[in-house]
């Protein structure tokens, strides 16, 4: 069956099916919180049938820039899958922003300073890295290449980039680890049911993940125009990788994992530290007081995220915000930095405004899905080959030496 041609009605109606089912197992599950809880990545009877193929070649890529990436993916990707990638929420006004924003801050060079090889590694919360440059949790790979997230894994193996993987990956988590031993973060979009919740993260401490982001920005659903127009829920047939162990029906176990805590609060957060005894990096913060907030209550690193412009539309791009959050959180804490990364300059101008390390999403998954676990490591060498440029002809030493002396007062003419 074509994903892009079901009925999106049924699908909703279905989907409300599905997730009432799912309320009987859990253990904390309010009410039903009302529109925006069906999601992408919800699963219907039925759609186990569903077939999908991402890109299927493996090589190095020849990058001139990651915007023509986005061009070439297109070409190759079945329609659903690209536009659930490309994709923001709403009116995709952040997600648009994010990329304007970010090319408007104007870098101010300090040369003659004797620079010969800039040192790009980074230390954060206790991993040493090559760059500071990690990979974002992102659902589905599958969506992107055949070889789902143990491509991106052996990328980053490869380039010893630190990769934080979605509990919406099609490959288990155990798997994922299995392919890259070097540093790894576990996300967690917080369920509704505390028992799943504590499985997920106690399997990622065991499996080797050294810290738990939660994402506090999607407790609803933000509608995606493209996934409406093209019926688009991610396909099942390409596996949810890190389903609750205890429930064999599959539908019954996507509805667990997309059944989210909509009421989730700082009190949740604690909960992670307290389970597993990791670092928690509490990812899509979009202002100084929750940034303030989290170093009140023990969180270990901020991470200042819009989604990419996949959650609430309608925020200021992330860069935007980024300088506040940095003065309130006075290095206190590490900040990890994310949305509308494309060329080391932006890597740049957010390590300047005051992040440590900075994500890149799309266009690693562009990479997966034109040249697989090649492809990914193509696109993280050039984001960090373009840093290392950057910071030489910026007159900047190491990571550390970066900050707001090399941008650019704004613009009075
Ligand atoms: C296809 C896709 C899936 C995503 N899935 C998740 C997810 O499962 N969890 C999460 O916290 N963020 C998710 N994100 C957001 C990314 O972690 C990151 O914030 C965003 O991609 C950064 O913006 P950029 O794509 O402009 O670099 C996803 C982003 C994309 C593009």
């Amino acid at each position: 069956m074509d994903v892009q041609r079901r009925d999106f009605v049924l699908a909703g109606t279905l989907a409300a099916a599905a997730v009432a089912t799912s309320a009987a197992s859990a253990q904390t599950a309010p009410a039903s919180a009302g529109p925006g809880e069906t999601r992408g990545s919800s699963v219907l009877p039925g759609d186990e049938k569903v077939q999908y193929t991402g890109g299927t070649e493996v090589k190095r890529l020849k990058i001139v820039n990651t915007a023509e990436l986005e061009v070439e993916a297109e070409k190759i990707l079945p329609k659903g899958g690209y536009g659930y990638i490309f994709g923001g929420s709403g009116a995709e006004y952040t997600k648009r922003e994010n990329l304007r924003a970010m090319v408007a801050i104007g870098l101010e060079p300090h040369f003659l300073g004797g620079v010969l090889k800039p040192d790009l590694s980074v230390t954060i919360l206790g991993s040493k890295l090559p760059f500071p440059i990690i990979i974002p949790p992102m659902g589905s790979h599958g969506l992107a290449h055949v070889s789902k997230e143990i491509g991106t894994a052996q990328a980053a193996e490869a380039t010893g980039a630190l990769m934080v993987l979605s509990m919406q990956s099609n490959v288990s988590l155990e798997d994922v680890a299995a392919a890259h031993p070097g540093p790894k973060w576990m996300q967690l979009y917080f369920p509704a049911d505390r028992g799943y919740a504590r499985e997920v993260i106690m399997r990622a401490k065991a499996a080797g993940y050294s810290a738990i982001v939660p994402t506090i920005d999607s407790t609803l659903a933000y509608p995606r125009d493209n996934n409406i127009r093209n019926n688009f829920r991610i396909p099942a047939s390409l596996g949810k990788g890190n389903a609750p162990k205890n429930e064999p029906d599959p539908v019954k176990a996507a509805a667990i994992m997309s059944r989210r805590k909509v009421d989730l609060n700082w009190d949740d957060m604690v909960w992670v530290k307290e389970q597993t005894g990791l670092p928690v990096v509490v990812k899509g913060v979009m202002s100084p007081a929750t940034a303030r907030q989290a170093v009140e209550r023990g969180i270990d690193a901020v991470w200042v995220s819009n989604h990419g412009g996949r959650a609430l539309d309608g925020v200021p791009a992330s860069v935007s915000v980024l300088p506040r959050i940095a003065d309130a959180v006075n290095g206190r804490v590490p900040i990890v930095f994310d949305s509308g990364i494309r060329r080391g300059q932006d890597v740049f101008r957010a390590l300047a405004l005051g992040a440590d390390v900075v994500a890149c999403g799309r266009p690693v998954l562009y990479g997966l899905a034109l040249g697989g676990h090649l492809g990914a490591q193509s696109v993280l060498e050039y984001l960090r080959d373009d840093l290392y440029i950057v910071m030489q002809l910026a007159g900047t030493a190491n990571v550390k030496a970066i900050t707001r002396d090399y941008i650019s007062p704004p613009r009075t003419v």
